[in-house]
């Protein structure tokens, strides 16, 4: 499964996003088909890092890309069951 998320401006700062997202991987990994979770993130975008870290997820792939005709670093994250 692959995590997207995106938070209000005024709900952030407060631990919103990374309690809602224990609680969705708790969730999906009570499906016995779902082996990992995964999500992909810009490596400029601390808020976002610091969520998946927080989460106990793996850097597992940096890769360049181009994003908006912009050229950025994505950074792909993964938690196994
Ligand atoms: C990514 C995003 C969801 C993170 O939001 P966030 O508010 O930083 O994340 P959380 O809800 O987990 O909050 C954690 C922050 O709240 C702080 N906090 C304050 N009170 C807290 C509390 N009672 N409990 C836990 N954390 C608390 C933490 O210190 C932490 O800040 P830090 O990371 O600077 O140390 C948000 O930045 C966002 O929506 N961005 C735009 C969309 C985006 O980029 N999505 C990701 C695409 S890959």
């Amino acid at each position: 499964m692959e995590l997207g998320f995106t938070l209000m401006h005024a709900a952030q700062g407060r631990g919103i996003a990374t309690e809602a997202l224990r609680a969705l991987v708790q969730a999906l990994f009570r499906f016995p088909q779902v082996r990992c979770v995964v999500a992909e993130t810009d490596e400029r975008n601390r808020a976002s890092i610091r969520v998946l870290e927080r989460l106990g997820m793996t850097l597992v792939e940096r890769r360049e890309a181009v994003f908006k005709n912009e050229p950025c670093v994505e950074l792909r994250y993964r938690l196994a069951r």
